[in-house]
């Protein structure tokens, strides 16, 4: 058995704040270079098991974490503006499990509606992560340290009183959508219930409760899924664009197998299927935002999923993104991705 990094999507309404509760988590500053504060890309970035272990702190010990066998989470950031429903759309069809953000003040909101049922038609499992509970009125912050439990508890109890009733808004909406959904300290059962995890990513209050919890989720229930035994390459097109210096390039979630250079590649294109050989596979950092790095993509002659990448080809021109990619050694097989990518 090998298992690989579970594919986490985060959505919800536009502004809940998606982009800053994983900056908090890398230690970035991607939401602040954004045009107008609003995401219009969609994002990946791979987070180590040591960087879990930092956010999380004592609760990595009590999840299991130091005998885990996740080796980290690949992160799939999406815009939460309305315009933005096709790349919220190939977020979840790439996730494996999601963090549906929602701001404690604002509860339900359109796209949060829209965005669980991406989740809801790919059968994506989430958690709810109760943003912003900095701006609950009287809310007292604490360090991140204190678990956010504690933190609710110290509250005044006007305040205690305030985010629960929030907290139960999102609850009774939910129930009606057809979710049990509970605070995440009260959920007897995860299969049967979301676990709602109230955070800000202003302070990082809960943040070590929300990776814990996704983390636990994984660990549990996907062992099966995220097993690499005998799986197929495969991944899904993010976005096709040209690169000065590199060409025509695809960014792509590599889902499942490992992708080689030498690899046949197959896309689609609006009426046909490309079948190329990358002339460059790039790998960004650890943490490093895909769409906004820090640092250089290294080139690389292989990749093992999940990942995000950078494939360069000039043949990928007219590359359909939200496409699924397919890639095999063994040329005999071309016929049969074609087809499995035509009836998609
Ligand atoms: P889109 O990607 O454009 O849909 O937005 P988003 O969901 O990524 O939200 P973003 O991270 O851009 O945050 C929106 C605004 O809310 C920014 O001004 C953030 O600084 C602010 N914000 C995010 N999280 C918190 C929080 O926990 N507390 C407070 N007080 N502000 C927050
Ligand atoms: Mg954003
Ligand atoms: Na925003």
């Amino acid at each position: 058995m090998h298992i690989r990094q579970p594919i986490v999507a985060v959505l919800g309404h536009v502004d809940s704040g998606k982009t800053s509760l994983l900056d908090k988590i890398r230690g970035t500053g991607v939401q602040a270079r954004e045009a107008g504060g609003i995401t219009q890309h969609i994002g990946a970035s791979f987070l180590p098991t040591e960087t879990l272990k930092k956010v999380c702190g004592p609760l990595f010990a009590k999840m299991g974490g130091e005998n885990q066998e996740i080796p980290g989470l690949l992160v799939i950031d999406t815009p939460g503006h309305e315009i933005f429903t096709n790349l919220r759309a190939r977020g979840g069809s790439a996730a494996d499990i999601a963090i549906l953000v929602i701001d404690v003040n604002r509860g339900f909101q359109p796209q949060t509606n829209e965005s669980l049922k991406i989740l809801q038609s790919r059968k994506v499992p989430f958690v709810i992560a109760l943003n912003k509970v900095d701006m609950v009125s009287g809310w007292k912050k604490n360090p991140p340290t204190k678990f956010i439990t504690q933190s609710v508890k110290e509250q005044d109890s006007f305040v205690q009183t305030a985010l629960d009733e929030l907290l139960y808004n999102v609850v009774g909406t939910l129930s009606v959508l057809g979710y049990n959904s509970e605070a995440f300290y009260r959920v007897k059962d995860f299969l049967k219930e979301v676990a709602i995890v109230p955070v800000s990513a202003r302070s990082g209050e809960g943040m070590p409760e929300l990776l814990a919890v996704l983390v636990g989720l994984t660990q549990q229930y996907m062992q099966k899924k995220l097993d690499q035994t005998e799986k197929q390459t495969r991944g899904i097109v993010l976005e096709v664009k040209e690169e000065i210096g590199l060409g025509m390039t695809a960014n792509i979630i590599l889902i499942d197998g490992t992708l080689k250079k030498s690899d046949f590649i197959l896309v689609a294109k609006r009426d046909s299927v490309i079948v190329t050989k990358p002339k460059a596979i790039l790998l960004p950092k650890p943490l490093d935002e895909m769409r906004d790095p820090r640092d250089k993509f290294r080139p690389v002659n292989e990749v093992v999923a999940a990942a995000g990448i950078k494939i360069a080809s000039p043949d990928l021109e007219g590359a359909l993104p939200g496409s699924p990619v397919y890639a095999t050694t063994d040329e005999s097989k071309i016929e049969e991705f074609k087809k499995l990518i035509e009836s998609e």
